[in-house]
């Protein structure tokens, strides 16, 4: 890796940032914050960038709009004196809307990526990103790294029973698949529908899959929790089936409104998330992954 390169530690993402730079053997950048009494944010890039690719890391987790202008204020500093931007935003907000869902909605991910593309950034790293569509809608060079083989190693060395890998979800049947493969374990996804208006989610539980949990510990496997409420369903309708232990792992553990407590109460052992969202359940270092993605850049 060249010398020409330096790391950001956006207020969100310090211990990451100081991951990725410790791993490129790169310069460690600090961003100051101060948050005024109204709430505006101002960023103080504590470092010189004459000339170097900087490399802005801020994730997106709540406060979402906030960590986001803090991102755009780094990233306009930053480019009045660097040669190059390279945004990494492990955890990449608004990429659930992603499409116009409800006719009238607007398309979050369009516009936050016309907002980054505008800002100036020359690449893009995000992790686990929701869609392949949300991340078609920037024109910069925009990659997403995944954090399931790490997730999976993390299970390795725990003496599980006949384990079987869950996905709450249809559309994380990919996902759960990989995760099981490389645990050489089977997978299932749960047929999981979430009202459009009300958010509530259900599961169908006649669904004959729900049946291989019986006397098996599982290992429900998401890309993000957010209110819990797709993982406490889940976690409900396997320990009816009859599942053995319960394990819930996630790269993006944003765990709003109590979501940890509930998970737990809905018979959960563990949570174990990533530090795209820092917090007690990151027990994950995403930082290689970043980094693998980071050293294929145009730089
Ligand atoms: C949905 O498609 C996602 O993959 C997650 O399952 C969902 O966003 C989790 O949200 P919550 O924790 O609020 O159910």
């Amino acid at each position: 890796m060249k010398n020409d390169l330096c790391v950001l530690a956006g207020p969100a993402s310090k211990d990451l940032a100081g991951n990725i730079a410790k791993t490129l053997g790169a310069e460690l950048v600090d961003v100051e914050l101060r948050i005024f009494p109204d709430g505006e944010s101002k960023v103080r890039i504590a470092g010189e960038l004459d000339g170097k690719v900087a490399v802005v890391v801020q994730s997106t987790y709540p406060p979402v709009d906030t960590h986001l202008m803090q991102l755009l204020f780094i990233i306009g500093r930053a480019k009045k004196t660097a040669r190059r931007i390279v945004a990494v935003i492990p955890y990449l907000a608004y990429a659930r809307q992603d499409k116009e869902f409800l006719k009238g909605e607007a398309v979050s991910m369009e516009l936050v990526a016309g907002i980054l593309n505008s800002a100036g950034i020359d690449g893009l790293v995000t992790v686990d990103i929701h869609s392949q569509l949300a991340l078609s809608h920037f024109t910069i060079q925009a990659r997403n790294v995944t954090a399931i083989q790490l997730l999976a190693n993390y299970f390795k060395s725990k003496k599980l029973e006949q384990p079987l890998a869950v996905s709450p979800d249809i559309g994380g049947v990919g996902r759960a698949h990989a995760f099981a493969g490389f645990l050489g374990i089977p997978s299932i996804a749960l047929p999981k529908s979430r009202d459009r208006a009300s958010g509530e989610v259900t599961i169908d539980t006649s669904a004959p899959e729900i049946r291989q949990a019986r006397g098996r510990d599982v290992i429900l496997i998401d890309d993000m929790i957010s209110t819990g409420s797709s993982v406490v369903k889940a976690a409900q309708v396997l320990r009816s089936a009859g599942c053995g232990k319960i394990f819930v792992a996630c790269t993006h553990a944003l765990l709003v409104g109590g979501a940890l407590e509930k998970i737990t109460a809905a018979g959960a052992g563990e949570v174990i998330g990533t530090n795209t969202v820092p917090s007690s359940v990151s027990k994950v270092d995403v930082a290689p992954v970043i980094c693998d993605e980071l050293r294929k850049l145009d730089r």
